[in-house]
C-alpha cells in the first residue's frame, strides 16, 4: 500500500469517522468503474445470468425474487454500492463478495440475519440496506475498527457462542470471521438455522491464502482426498502453520443438506474475484 493511502486509511480509522467523513482512495478497485450506461447494462445483465442460475439452486422455491429482477437487483447493488459508507474495506470484502451477500439477502428476504465478524460494519450495513424487513445482529471479539453503525443493526461484543441466538422461520446466518467452518456448521444447526453462508472457504491447497484459515473449511471437507489424520503444513508471513484433520471435524459434514460455492464473476464483472464464498443449506 502506498504512503499516501496509508494515511487515508489511518485518517478514515481513527479520526475521520468521529466526524462522519471519509476520504476516498483513488486507487481503491471500487472507486473505479464504467460510466457509459449501455456497458453498464450489459454487465448487469451478464452477471445475473451467472446469479441467477445459482440462487435458483440454492433457494429453489424459497427464492423471494422472480430472475427477470435480477439485472435491476444487480443495478440496485452497483448504485448502492457507491454510497457505502466504509470506503475502503481491506481485509472485508470487496465488489464481487459483496454483491454475491446483497444477492443472497435481497433473494432470500429474511426476517433474520445473523452475521459472525462485523470489521469496520459494511457487510452489515449492506444485508440492513439489502434486507430491509430483517431484524440484523452482527458479533465480533473487538470493536475497535468498527467505522459504521446501521441503525437497524444490532452490534454485539463477543462470540455469538456466548449469545442466546434462534433461527426463526426465514433466518440466515454469515460466517466471515475466521473461525473452523465445522464449528460453526454445528454451532449454526444447534440453533436452528438451515441457510449459511461462509467465506474464506479455501481448498486444501489454498489454506496460505488468508491468515487464520476458518480450517477445516467446507471445501476441505468435500474434497476427495482429504480425510481425518492428514497434515498440512504451510507458510503464511514468514510463519509456519499446521492443521491436522480430525475424525470430529468430518462427522459434521453429516449436518450438510447441500454445498455450493457461488460461481466466479469474471469475465461479466471486471472486478476482483472474490476467495471462498460458499453457501451451505442444513438439514432441517
Ligand atoms: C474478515 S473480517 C470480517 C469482514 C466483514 N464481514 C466485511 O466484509 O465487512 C473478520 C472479523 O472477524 C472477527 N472475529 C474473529 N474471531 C471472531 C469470533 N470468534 N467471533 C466473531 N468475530 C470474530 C475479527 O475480529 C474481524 O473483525
Amino acid at each position: 500500500m502506498s504512503l499516501k493511502n496509508r494515511i487515508v486509511r489511518a485518517l478514515n480509522r481513527h479520526v475521520l469517522p468521529r466526524h462522519r467523513l471519509v476520504l476516498r482512495k483513488s486507487g481503491h478497485e471500487a472507486e473505479n468503474g464504467l460510466l457509459t450506461p449501455s456497458l453498464r447494462e450489459r454487465m448487469f445483465s451478464d452477471i445475473a445470468a451467472i446469479a441467477g442460475p445459482w440462487l435458483d439452486s440454492v433457494l429453489g422455491s424459497e427464492m423471494a425474487m422472480p430472475a427477470s429482477a435480477l439485472p435491476g437487483a444487480v443495478a440496485d447493488f452497483a448504485e448502492l454500492h457507491e454510497r457505502r459508507p466504509v470506503r475502503d474495506n481491506s481485509g472485508g470484502m470487496g465488489f464481487n463478495g459483496s454483491l454475491w451477500l446483497y444477492l443472497f439477502a435481497r433473494a432470500l428476504r429474511p426476517e433474520l440475519i445473523v452475521e459472525s465478524g462485523t470489521w469496520q460494519g459494511h457487510s452489515a450495513w449492506l444485508m440492513a440496506e439489502a434486507a430491509p424487513e430483517a431484524e440484523l445482529i452482527t458479533f465480533d471479539i473487538e470493536h475497535d475498527n468498527l467505522l459504521t453503525r446501521h441503525p437497524r443493526v444490532d452490534y454485539r461484543l463477543g462470540d455469538w457462542a456466548g449469545h442466546q441466538v434462534v433461527a426463526r422461520a426465514r433466518s440466515m446466518v454469515f460466517f466471515d470471521d475466521h473461525i473452523s467452518h465445522t464449528r460453526r456448521l454445528r454451532e449454526a444447526a444447534k440453533r436452528g438455522f438451515r441457510h449459511c453462508l461462509f467465506d474464506d472457504n479455501v481448498p486444501a491447497n489454498g489454506v496460505f491464502l488468508t491468515g487464520d484459515p476458518p480450517l477445516p473449511t467446507l471445501a476441505m471437507l468435500h474434497d476427495p482426498q482429504m480425510r481425518p489424520g492428514m497434515r498440512i503444513d504451510w507458510r503464511y508471513r514468514e510463519r509456519e502453520f499446521h492443521y491436522v484433520a480430525s475424525e470430529d471435524d468430518w462427522t459434521s459434514a453429516a449436518l450438510i443438506e447441500a454445498y455450493r460455492p457461488v460461481p466466479p464473476l469474471r469475465p461479466a464483472s471486471p472486478y476482483r474475484e472474490h476467495l471462498g464464498l460458499a453457501y451451505v443449506r442444513l438439514r432441517g
